[in-house]
């Protein structure tokens, strides 16, 4: 059976100077809470680091305060709830594997922490070393836009697909895989006036899980480039004193 080679498309921290686009990354959490934080946890991800998404403490502390969090034990050796604070991470939908596994037709839905990262696919050579120098990374959003998208295809005929589950020509490891569309059009609101279609939420939360997988790419890639700057400029001055020092011996 095909396996769909994921679509290229436009992200805003592609490239060497590439940045994320705070205003998407909100929209982006906004899809996960709401949609994909039903099945999928984002067990890695501490409420505080939000800020990188722009908001301010007081905003973090609210979205923190929305969640109920297992703490304890307590003085009588037992674990109770409370209100999350900012230095919690986002509870998982499920208590464990098994259950999320019950849940779901057998098949667990992954934690997403990382997702953007572990689908993010080799190339293999030669690109691998242009994507060195262009700084690609956008193989795992790709993949999950394309994934998010990839339900509106038909099955090719006389394929079977196993029971409890949807055909998506774009999933990794096979035909067809036990989560159903997660989106519709119009399904989440947004607020900035931002198209509501499955692909604009696919794009924003695809966008937020490259975030959530990796916050502090902005930063690597400015650092990168002023040690490569710094480097050229170093190695020029080596060079030309190098040339001084030796001029007068033949
Ligand atoms: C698998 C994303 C919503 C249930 C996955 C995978 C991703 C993903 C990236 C892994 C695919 C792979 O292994 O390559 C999302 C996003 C969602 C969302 C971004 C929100 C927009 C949901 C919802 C449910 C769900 C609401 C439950 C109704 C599952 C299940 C699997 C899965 C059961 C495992 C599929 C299998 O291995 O057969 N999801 N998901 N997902 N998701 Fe979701």
């Amino acid at each position: 059976f095909p396996i769909f080679k994921p679509h290229h498309e436009s992200w805003s921290f592609a490239g060497p100077f590439g940045k994320y686009d705070l205003a998407q990354l909100q929209r982006g959490l906004k899809v996960y809470r709401e949609v994909c934080a039903a099945c999928h946890g984002l067990n890695l991800v501490s409420f505080r680091t939000l800020e990188g998404l722009g908001y301010s403490d007081a905003q973090v502390k609210a979205i923190a305060a929305q969640y109920e969090v297992q703490d304890g034990p307590n003085a009588d050796g037992e674990m109770f709830n409370r209100p999350g604070i900012p230095s919690d991470y986002f509870p998982s939908p499920y208590p464990n594997t098994e259950a999320a596994a019950a849940a779901n037709n057998g098949a667990a839905p992954p934690d997403l922490s990382l997702i953007a990262k572990a689908r993010g696919v080799e190339r293999g050579f030669p690109t691998f070393i242009f994507d060195i120098f262009t700084q690609y990374a956008e193989s795992g959003p790709d993949y999950l836009y394309s994934l998010l998208t990839g339900y509106d295809q038909q099955p090719p005929e006389g394929m079977q697909i196993p029971e409890g589950t949807h055909y998506n020509p774009y999933f990794i490891a096979g035909k067809s895989l036990a989560m159903p569309p997660p989106l519709s059009d119009g399904q989440v609101t947004y607020d900035d006036g931002s198209p509501e279609t499955v692909k604009q939420y696919s794009h924003d939360v695809a966008a937020f899980l490259m975030w959530a997988a990796e916050p502090h790419m902005t930063a690597r890639k400015q650092t990168g480039f002023s040690v490569l700057a710094f480097l050229i400029l170093f190695g020029a001055l080596v060079y030309i004193t190098k040339r001084k020092v030796w001029s007068e011996v033949t």
